[in-house]
C-alpha cells in the first residue's frame, strides 16, 4: 500500500490556519483533525466550527480523530461538517458496532483507535468493517510527545493479522512521528502516518513530508 501522510493541524499556527492548510496541501495527503473534549483526554482542542472552516478552505481529505466520550452522539455533526474519515476510540465508545454503522451510513470511512496500552484483541471483532485502525504511539491528548517504541510489537501483530486474513485495512500511527520513527513504524506495518509538530515545526515542510513517505 502507498504511504499516506496526514498533517495534524493541532500543531499548526491557528492564527494563520488557511495558509497552514495551503502549506500542507503542497506536500501531504490528508489533514488530521484532533478533537479533544477535556474528558476522554486531559485537553480541549477544537471542534465543529473549525472543521467547517477547514472544509471550506481545502479539498484535501480530512481525517477526524475523535478523542471524546460518547462518539456515537457526534458522528452526524462531524460527518455533516466535512469529515472524510472518522476515527473514534474503542476505550470511549459504549457501542462500537453502532458507531461504525452510523459513520458508514453517512458515507464516511470508519476507523477505530487504540491507546498505546490497549490490546489489538479489542478491535479485531470489528476489523472487517473498518477502513483503518489508528494505533496511538503516544498517550492521546497532546502534540509534541516522544514516540513509544513499545507500540511497535502491536503494529506488527496487527499487520500480521491483516495479511493473514487478506484484509485491506490501513494501519495509521499517531504521535511522535518524525524522520527517525517513521521508518520504524513503516517497517512494523504502518502505512498511514500522522505528524503534527514534525511537519508544522519544519522549516521545509516539503522535505519533512518527503522524508516520511520515502
Ligand atoms: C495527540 C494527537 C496527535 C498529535 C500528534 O493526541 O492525536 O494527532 O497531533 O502530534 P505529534 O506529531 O506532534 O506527536
Ligand atoms: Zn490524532
Amino acid at each position: 500500500m502507498n504511504t499516506i501522510v496526514s498533517a495534524s493541524i493541532l500543531s499548526a499556527d491557528m492564527c494563520r490556519l488557511g495558509s497552514e492548510l495551503d502549506r500542507a496541501a503542497e506536500c501531504c495527503d490528508h489533514i488530521h483533525f484532533d478533537v479533544m473534549d477535556g474528558v476522554f483526554v486531559n485537553n480541549i482542542s477544537f471542534g465543529i466550527p473549525v472543521l467547517k472552516a477547514v472544509r471550506k478552505h481545502t479539498s484535501m481529505p480530512v481525517d477526524v480523530h475523535l478523542m471524546i466520550t460518547d462518539p456515537y452522539r457526534y458522528v452526524d455533526a462531524f460527518a455533516d461538517s466535512g469529515a472524510d474519515i472518522i476515527s473514534f476510540h474503542c476505550e470511549a465508545a459504549s457501542d462500537i458496532r453502532s458507531t461504525i454503522e452510523k459513520i458508514k451510513a453517512k458515507n464516511v470511512l470508519p476507523a477505530l483507535a487504540v491507546k498505546p496500552d490497549t490490546p489489538i484483541s479489542e478491535i479485531l471483532p470489528f476489523i472487517d468493517d473498518l477502513y483503518m485502525v489508528l494505533v496511538m504511539t503516544v498517550e492521546p491528548g497532546f502534540g509534541g510527545q516522544s514516540f513509544m517504541h513499545r507500540t511497535l510489537d502491536k503494529i506488527k501483530e496487527l499487520r500480521r493479522y491483516i495479511t493473514d486474513h487478506h484484509l485491506e485495512v490501513r494501519i495509521q500511527v499517531d504521535g511522535g512521528i518524525n524522520e527517525k520513527t517513521a521508518p520504524l513504524a513503516k517497517k512494523a506495518g504502518a502505512d498511514t502516518l500522522v505528524a503534527g509538530s514534525y511537519l508544522f515545526g519544519a522549516e521545509d515542510m516539503k522535505e519533512a513530508a518527503r522524508l516520511l513517505s520515502e
